[in-house]
């Protein structure tokens, strides 16, 4: 039994057996005759205890759930987080309710390309995608992502961009679906965030500058370029930039709705600017 081998084990560590015996934890836990060698009982411990030390478990495992599927992550990249789960719903939401059809969607900041492959994945209708992202290291993760959960295809672009500005000319005009999970953690508060996330995760990822929320208004004002009629724009934001963003995000788009909707936990999370 599993117990025999790890008397102490919490469900916590599960995921680090089932990546290192490739078995899924309840075949595992119910097994009567499970051996373990001795190579993976070492790689077992030594992932155990890094775990304990501090590192996020699914850097260990090189995998995380979101959404429907699971997803390649490692230190290059931010590990895709609950609470972004809900800008996929609230975007496939928006397309079926509108019955859009053919298409284009952008998910900016897509780092690991959670957001962008998922909802690619589910929407039905045909569309093409952009997933774009300043580092280079994070669009590695993300074509083997595509690769694996959409396969190759052309109607996928996989852009190197600081926001829209090397976006080439064909790929700008039109879009009508921005989603994004930019950083928005307020420069300063980065060094006060746990250890696991400042010591682990890529500080590109976390920091939004000064405020938090530069990189937002700065999305928001190049975008207004790029948007078709009656497109979709959906940010992922920090708890307290709801009030500032939609009045700036009012101000950028006068014409259209914007709001900014709870997560879970009742904090505003997503500013949402749609049609009228
Ligand atoms: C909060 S992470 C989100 C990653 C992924 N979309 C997710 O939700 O898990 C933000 C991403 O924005 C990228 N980024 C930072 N500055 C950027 C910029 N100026 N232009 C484009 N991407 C940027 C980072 O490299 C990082 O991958």
């Amino acid at each position: 039994m599993l117990v025999d081998f790890f008397p102490q084990l919490t469900p916590d560590y599960f995921p680090i057996v089932e990546y290192v015996l490739g078995r899924d934890i309840h075949e595992l836990l119910s097994d009567d005759t499970l051996h373990i060698c001795k190579l993976d009982l070492d790689k077992i411990f030594t992932l155990i205890s890094k775990a304990k030390a501090g590192t996020p478990i699914p850097y260990l495992t090189n995998h995380a759930y979101f959404y429907k599927d699971t997803f390649q992550v490692d230190e290059r990249v931010l590990i895709p987080r609950p609470e972004t789960e809900m800008l996929v719903e609230k975007t496939l939401h928006f397309i079926w309710q509108k019955k859009l059809s053919n298409l284009s969607i952008c998910d900016m900041c897509c780092g690991c390309g959670c957001i962008g492959i998922s909802i690619s994945k589910y929407v039905s209708c045909p569309h093409s995608l952009i997933l774009s992202d300043i580092s280079p290291e994070a669009l590695q993760l993300c074509t083997t992502n595509v690769q694996n959960l959409l396969g190759e295809s052309d109607f996928i672009h996989i852009l190197p961009s600081n926001l829209f500005k090397n976006f080439p000319d064909e790929l700008v005009r039109g879009i009508n679906v921005l989603v994004s999970n930019p950083p928005y953690i307020p420069h300063p508060r980065i060094s006060k965030l746990d250890s696991s996330v400042k010591d682990y995760e890529p500080h590109l990822a976390l920091d939004g500058g000064l405020n938090g929320y530069e990189m937002v208004l700065d999305l928001l004002r190049e975008a207004k370029k790029h948007m078709a009629d009656e497109s979709l724009i959906i940010i992922e934001i920090g708890e307290d930039q709801g009030m500032i963003l939609r009045k700036e995000a009012k101000s950028i788009y006068p014409n259209k709705a914007v709001k900014v909707e709870k997560d879970l936990f009742g904090c505003d999370r997503y500013l949402i600017i749609e049609p009228n």
